[in-house]
């Protein structure tokens, strides 16, 4: 006993130095610790950085106090999560010595024992790829402000399969994990409907307390997407039902809600179009080009017309979880497409997330450019010298149109930050299967990795608020 606690004592004094008490990495600039909106002009504070300026830190479980990389292969035993390729291990995650965080994909196998929960057996299972995913579940988790990531993307522009993320998830379900997360993601939802009341787990129907959460309050593991990104080779072709022209590469820019909008759903690959009345006298109806109401995209970003959500429909027998009929639900994914440029895969680039939470409030997604003023007004331009310094307002969603169309609201849950790079078959490749392998090894021998620096600001009364409660 009295070994084996010394043994793991000298193992933490080896270990590298990890990150001062609070959220705010000391080396952060002083010149990052403000900022202000760029909708509103409010000044936010700095509450919690990372800049990953040790080399060598390790993140596996236990060893960082704001992030845990996992150990673990990513969720594939879905009907819809069968692309996955790869195993995630805590070692693809670290830091590099010019001062950023790294996740390296790699050929590498994995083999381990899988308990299957329904058939109750153990199965031996195998994956070719390694890859990493560190998120900060259950360790830092905020409720609105500004979220700014900057990162290289990993890998070759022109060629698909490494699907990197950085995104956020309410606390109350754990990516990866899907047990945790059935009926709760991507719920933003806190009115009582009897008929969605089954597929919410946390329903604001329910009268009893479960899990020590409040009695008639809707829940969810809410998800918002800072950036997603679908690599690949369009040929000079533009991606089609884009408004501007979008090619790959591109970032998917995106909240996932529930509950979906169940009727007159656009078709994945065309522009949502949808009939009217703004008068209420029956009349006059107009077409909206939106299927939610005012969401507005600027500069090269387009509406994403190949992903409009998912169907969690009824469970198939082998899966492990379980979601009988009236459980079945539509999430709805609300986003755009930004193009990128192969010096998004070279130097870093910013991306900005300002969210101000619940009722009345909004998601906007900002992304550095290049301002040209023409005669014309403004175009934004992104160009190959990495030196775009202005914001383009990429995307806006206001909650009334969550509201609007399914009662549902922009996020008000505790989220933590994940960042992680997916190796899927599906990802970026309808428009490139052939080769996908020989493609893929060109990308893994490169092994640009994704590197990262994040920073959230808050108000200052939101803080304050907080703290009182
Ligand atoms: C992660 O990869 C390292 C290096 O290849 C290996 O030693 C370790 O066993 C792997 N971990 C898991 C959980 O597979
Ligand atoms: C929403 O869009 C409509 C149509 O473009 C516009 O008339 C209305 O003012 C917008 N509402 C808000 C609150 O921005
Ligand atoms: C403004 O737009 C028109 C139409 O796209 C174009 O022909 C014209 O050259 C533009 N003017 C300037 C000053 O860029
Ligand atoms: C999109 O980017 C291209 C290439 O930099 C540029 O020519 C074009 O003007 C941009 N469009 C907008 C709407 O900013």
């Amino acid at each position: 006993m009295r070994r084996s606690i010394i043994a793991a004592m000298t193992a933490l004094s080896t270990a590298p130095p990890i990150v001062e008490c609070g959220w705010i990495d000391e080396d952060t600039p002083e010149r990052l610790r403000t900022t202000k909106s760029l909708v509103d002009g409010s000044t936010y504070e700095l509450v919690m950085s990372d800049e990953f300026n040790i080399p060598g830190r390790s993140f596996a479980d236990g060893h960082d106090p704001t992030w845990t990389a996992l150990d673990k292969s990513d969720d594939d035993y879905s009907a819809s999560g069968g692309g996955s390729l790869h195993f995630y291990n805590s070692s693809m995650v670290s830091t590099t010595p010019d001062g950023f965080l790294t996740i390296q994909s790699l050929l590498e196998t994995t083999q381990w024992n899988r308990h299957d929960p329904i058939k109750n057996e153990w199965k031996q299972e195998k994956k070719y790829f390694k890859s990493g995913n560190v998120q900060s579940w259950n360790k830092f988790c905020f409720t609105g402000g500004i979220l700014e990531v900057d990162l290289i993307l990993p890998g070759e522009p022109d060629i698909g399969g490494l699907w990197p993320a950085a995104w956020l998830l309410g606390n109350l379900g754990r990516a990866t994990y899907e047990g945790s997360t059935n009926m709760l993601w991507p719920w933003s939802y806190d009115d009582c409907d009897r008929k969605k009341q089954e597929s919410q787990m946390v329903s604001a129907c329910n009268k009893a307390n479960h899990f020590g959460l409040n009695k008639n309050q809707g829940r969810g593991a809410t998800e918002i997407d800072l950036i997603e990104l679908m690599g690949g080779d369009s040929k000079g072709e533009n991606l089609p039902a884009t408004d501007p022209p979008i090619q790959l590469p591109y970032a998917d820019l995106t909240l996932q809600i529930a509950p979906g909008i169940t009727e007159n759903r656009p078709q994945p690959g065309s522009q949502p179009i949808r009939e009217i009345d703004r008068t209420h006298s029956g009349y006059a109806t107009s077409v909206a080009q939106n299927w939610y109401d005012n969401l507005t995209v600027a500069g090269n970003t387009s509406l994403n017309p190949f992903f409009y959500g998912t169907y969690l429909g009824e469970t198939k027998k082998n899966e492990p979880v379980t979601r009988n009929k009236n459980q079945a639900f539509q999430a709805d994914a609300v986003g755009a497409m930004k193009q990128l440029v192969p010096e998004h895969f070279k130097t870093p680039h910013t991306f900005r997330l300002e969210w101000q939470p619940g009722r009345g409030g909004r998601l906007d997604w900002f992304t550095k450019s290049h301002k040209k003023v023409d005669g014309n007004g403004t175009v934004f331009h992104m160009e190959g010298d990495g030196k775009g310094q202005d914001w383009e307002h990429s995307l806006h969603i206001p909650d009334f149109a969550l509201d609007e169309a399914m009662g549902s609201k922009i996020p008000e849950e505790p989220s933590y930050v994940i960042l992680n790079t997916a190796i899927s078959s599906t990802w970026a490749f309808p428009y490139d299967v052939p080769d996908w392998c020989t493609q893929v090894l060109r990308l893994l021998r490169s092994q640009v990795p994704v590197l990262v620096q994040p920073r959230i600001l808050q108000h200052d009364e939101d803080r304050q608020g907080r703290a009182q409660d």
